[in-house]
């Protein structure tokens, strides 16, 4: 049966070969997870595990990632089966990378990402680390935020942010998933095509009110639109749906419009259990998730086509990856 708007569309799935796999891990288990704020010693381990990567991922992997990185290639990608660490710590309930585990998980994010783009990062969000802990964190459980449990509608991250100094890209890998709690994701596309004209011309308009998310030690808000197209002419996004708010009454209204809606649209559910990664357009494609109990670990990247436009506002090096977001405002 095809696909009605109301349904998601597949997700391009591929699986690692188990002898992929384990060659792959083999190596990575070699590796020690550097120092980030040392530039030089993450820079070495990155190029590292981009040779892992390159030389490990298959064909068909290559393939879909080359296809994921042009401008108007696919929106997301699952990998599943990937090099997982075979012996984790306990979740880290401080939300920051234990000591003691192995690096594996960290150079597969790091192989898949920087072959064709750039990680970043902010220091006002998980201390500037490169890759961050996505788990709940004590005292923080009840927060619609990454460190929380409870219910989280769907949303871009950073929406706070100008285009060009926010994540063009997610990367989420599963490492412990006891609960099978899906990650919710939904396609621009699939919006745009049940909104009404009208909806959409309103949120093409600069009248929502971004503020910075919990997870942000920031307290800051633009004033910016909803969606906008791009120089080629395509349609993106940046919303947090539950906590972008109005300037006037037409974005009032939009904003009601808006959340209706999405509660009519089906999202994609994607159970990362470890080894899995979901690969998405931060700009293209809301995600979210519902509340959820047991452990559940995942880590994230944020990634970008160029680091040029941050390292030029914020007066950063050239090799720099970690950036002041209020600098960015
Ligand atoms: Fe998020």
């Amino acid at each position: 049966m095809p696909p009605t708007l109301l349904q998601p569309t597949a997700l391009r799935r591929i699986s690692l070969p188990q002898a992929a796999r384990k060659a792959w891990l083999r190596e990575a288990l070699a590796l020690t997870f550097p120092d980030p704020l040392n530039l030089t010693g993450w820079r070495d381990f990155v190029d590292a595990s981009v040779a892992l990567a390159q030389r490990h991922l298959p064909a068909d992997a290559q393939e879909a990632m080359a296809a994921f990185f042009m401008p108007e290639g696919s929106d997301a990608l699952l990998f599943e089966k990937l090099p997982v660490d075979p012996r984790l710590p306990r979740p880290p309930k401080d939300g920051k990378r234990p000591a003691s585990k192995t690096a594996v998980s960290e150079a597969v994010i790091a192989g898949l990402i920087e072959g064709r783009a750039s990680i970043l990062s902010y220091v006002n969000e998980k201390s500037g680390a490169p890759i961050h802990e996505i788990t709940p964190v004590a005292g923080s459980e009840h927060t619609t935020s990454s460190a929380g449990r409870a219910p989280f509608a769907c949303h871009t991250d950073a929406a706070f942010l100008a285009p060009r100094f926010s994540p063009r890209g997610l990367l989420l890998f599963g490492l412990l998933n006891e609960p099978s709690a899906p990650t919710a994701v939904l396609s621009l596309d699939r919006i745009l095509a049940a909104a009404p004209p009208g909806l959409v011309r309103s949120l093409e308009k600069p009248v929502f009110r971004h503020p910075s998310p919990s997870s942000f030690e920031i307290a800051a808000a633009v004033t910016a639109p909803i969606v906008w197209r791009d120089a080629a002419g395509i349609f993106r996004i940046a919303v947090q749906t539950h906590a972008v708010q109005p300037v006037n009454d037409e974005a009032r209204e939009a904003i009601a419009q808006l959340r209706a809606l999405l509660d009519t649209l089906e999202t994609e559910r994607v159970v990362l259990g470890p080894g899995d990664a979901l690969m998405f357009k931060n700009d293209r494609v809301l995600h979210g998730r519902d509340a959820f109990s047991g452990e559940r670990w995942l880590q994230r990247a944020y990634f970008t086509d160029s680091l040029a436009p941050l390292r030029e506002r914020t007066g950063e090096p050239r090799n720099a990856f970690v950036f002041d977001a209020a600098k960015l405002l």
